[in-house]
């Protein structure tokens, strides 16, 4: 890995913004902003609990993962049709065009969906044409992962995979979200082996609230590639350990830690001891309609508290290059552009 020269830090959020980067996770319904949340109501004669944008807006104090899923899965009962599926997508990915994220990896929970009726294709059709767009339109490439609900059983799951087989070309992995305490990964050892036979990528979120145990058991019983949040991890030293040899990435959500009180304050997040430990961390922005920032904004505030460096945002930048599961030829060619970024910042 280069050496980065260290520069002024007063140019250092300009070089946060204007670097490409990847981002690994993001829920795409936690990208739904009040304002389009209001717009899709009443395209769709929905009623929703809240008078304004700003009194939804004012809703967004929350204190743990739980009350936000609840205002998150309330949120998300506006989307019926498939353009409302495109439109969220299609607002997210101009959001992300504009951080220089250069390709991303879209969380979508389609039991939300299905379970109010709406069906399978809506929802994974929609989602699709608004990746194909953007790479046609905006330049970015963008790809489409499955997260089944734990807090639902694995049966459930099961039947959302079923549903979802049709399009199998349209999404490249699993992965698992919702309520992590209590719902542990092996809870979903079946479906996800039968998820790994169908060669289908496979992540989860563990060690967001829920103990190491939740990462170690996702790597082993799972057999994820990624581990969604895993910040818990820096409790266990084994962990830490089996992390950093086996090169397990972290996507690591701070806005989100801080908005859902896993850490008191930014200055307190850990990304940088699991940087420092070897580990393969990436940063991403979770729920950014929800939690008060898309990825430059995750960049910029985290680094201003935590005291990150320009060397620490190459190794996040390139490390999100790194994680994706994009095909080897394309990640040379983003993390060239990476590198040339770097040179003329220097
Ligand atoms: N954790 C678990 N489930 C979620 C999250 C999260 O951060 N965001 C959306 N669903
Ligand atoms: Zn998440």
């Amino acid at each position: 890995m280069p050496q980065v020269r260290p520069f002024a830090t007063d140019r250092l959020p300009d070089l946060l913004r204007c670097m490409p980067k990847a981002e690994l996770h993001i829920h795409i319904e936690g990208s739904l902003e009040p304002e389009l949340i209001f717009a899709l109501a009443q395209r769709n004669g929905v009623q929703i609990p809240y008078a304004s944008v700003e009194e939804l807006r004012s809703a967004y104090a929350f204190s743990n993962l739980q009350s936000f899923l609840d205002i998150y899965y309330a949120g998300a009962s506006v989307l019926l049709k498939e353009q409302d599926f495109y439109d969220m997508a299609r607002a997210y990915l101009l959001k992300a065009a504009q951080d220089n994220v250069l390709h991303a990896e879209l969380f979508f929970d389609p039991q939300t969906h299905t379970a109010r009726g709406v069906s399978m294709a809506t929802v994974i059709n929609g989602l699709h044409r608004a990746c194909v767009d953007a790479k046609a339109e905006l330049g970015i490439s963008a790809a489409l992962i499955l997260c089944f609900l734990r807090h639902l059983s694995e049966e459930e799951a099961f039947e959302t995979l079923e549903q979802a087989l049709p399009f199998r070309d349209k999404f490249i992995g699993v992965g698992l979200d919702s309520g992590e305490v209590g719902n542990p990964p092996e809870k979903f050892a079946r479906v996800f082996a039968r998820c790994r036979a169908l060669g289908l990528h496979l992540v989860a979120h563990a060690g967001e609230e829920g103990p190491p145990a939740y990462v170690w058991t996702a790597l082993d019983l799972l057999k994820v590639e990624r581990i969604d949040h895993g910040v818990q991890s820096s409790k266990d030293a084994a962990l830490m350990q089996r992390l950093a040899q086996d090169r397990i990435p972290l996507t690591v959500c701070p806005l989100s830690n801080l908005k859902l009180c896993v850490f008191p304050d930014l200055a307190s997040h850990n990304l940088r001891q699991l940087l420092d430990g070897g580990l393969v961390a990436t940063l991403n922005s979770d729920d950014p309609a929800y939690f008060g920032g898309y990825l430059n904004e995750n960049f910029t505030q985290t680094f201003a508290a935590t005291g990150l460096s320009s060397q620490h945002a190459y190794t996040l930048a390139r490390n999100s290059f790194e994680a994706s599961f994009i095909e080897d030829a394309a990640k040379r060619r983003y993390i060239d552009r990476l590198n040339e970024t770097f040179e003329a910042f220097q």
